[in-house]
């Protein structure tokens, strides 16, 4: 395969008819001549130089050459160069804009990969997840990760940054949204409803959706009032499921030291040695004592505040924790809804 000028690629033996090939990767068009028998990530890797999309399993079982091929995820090693014709590709070089993407960002910071060889594959998977499902539970980010193959991170450091990346984007796409009037959101339908607010509580859309039932709302508060009550009327097996789809505020430290920005807000980036020590023992006790994560509203918090909550919580019964963990999914709600809601 040759690459001429003009983004014109040449790829041949002496026993492959040409065929000719356009297609856009990553924006820039090319045509190509290629053989019947050129796999699409020879093209990507061989004549354009796009080897951040990686071989491994070469039969479709590893995801390690996995791309966008018109919005939908593939194996580049099952898909024939000619098959792309017309189409547009989008490989590992194409997701970044002037900055890492918060998905590459979400893997770093989060130390989602070691010797990186399935990294492209699996950022590459995440993005066709989040395109799809800004909002996915643990099962669906482990189901659509089911066709990518990592042998070194033990996969807890991945779902972990898919998980901040899920943070990062709304994060940013809340920032980039003006604020909507509580009109606006008496307007919307279920679907509009779910959409926007479905996020309040973590990973919960069945609260907004039994939510908009209730429709119209004179205000952001009478809106979260009602939320509220939806998830005090749930079943406790619900109720137990809402709290554990949280992030373990503890986990998330013990591993990677600097952890979120509203966590680095608060100083949690800054304990000393003994304060991480006892942070992360209690973290433990608490963990095995309820069997969901620590769920604290940070925002004003302190260090020090945080650290003399959990030593307190951690001694409760179990219905008293049950009841204040829920109380501080309440306060998040809160803060979140205040951030979308005029
Ligand atoms: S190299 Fe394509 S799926 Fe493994
Ligand atoms: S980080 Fe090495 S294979 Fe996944």
């Amino acid at each position: 395969m040759d690459v001429k000028e003009n983004n014109q690629v040449e790829a041949h033996g002496p026993q492959n008819p040409q065929i000719n090939l356009k297609v856009e990767v990553n924006g820039v068009n090319y045509q190509l001549q290629v053989g019947p028998a050129d796999r699409l990530v020879d093209i990507l890797r061989d004549a354009m130089g796009l080897t951040g999309t990686k071989i491994s399993c070469e039969i479709g079982r590893c995801g390690a050459c996995a791309v966008h091929l018109n919005g939908k995820l593939v194996n580049s090693c099952l898909v024939m160069a000619y098959q792309a014709n017309d189409s547009s590709i989008c490989t590992i070089e194409g997701v970044a804009e002037e900055e890492l993407h918060p998905i590459q960002s979400a893997f770093l910071e989060e130390g989602g990969y070691q010797c990186g060889y399935c990294t492209p594959g699996m950022i590459m998977a995440v993005k066709a997840l989040l395109d799809k499902n800004p909002d996915p539970t643990e099962e669906q980010i482990q189901e659509a990760l089911s066709g990518n193959l990592c042998r070194c991170t033990g996969y807890g450091g991945i779902i972990r940054s898919v998980q901040r990346a899920v943070s990062s984007l709304r994060e940013k796409q809340v920032k980039s949204s003006p604020r909507l009037s509580i009109e606006e959101v008496n307007q919307m339908n279920k679907d509009e409803f779910v959409n926007s607010l479905g996020w309040i509580f973590e990973h919960s859309p069945w609260v907004a959706s039994i939510a908009w039932e209730s429709l119209p709302f004179k205000s952001r508060e009478e809106l979260l009032q009602n939320m509220v009550l939806v998830v005090k009327n749930a079943a406790e097996a619900l109720q137990v499921t809402l709290l554990r789809a949280h992030p373990d505020l503890g986990t998330r430290l013990q591993i990677s030291e600097v952890s979120q920005k509203e966590q680095a807000g608060v100083g949690l980036d800054r304990l000393s040695k003994e304060e991480h020590r006892e942070f992360v023992a209690l973290n433990q006790r608490y963990v095995e004592q309820f069997s969901f994560p620590f769920i604290m509203a940070v925002k004003g918090k302190t260090k020090d505040t945080i650290l003399a909550a959990m030593q307190e919580r951690v001694g409760n019964t179990y219905e008293l924790e049950f009841q204040t963990a829920l109380n501080e999914v309440y306060k998040i709600a809160g803060f979140r809804l205040n951030d979308v809601i005029q």
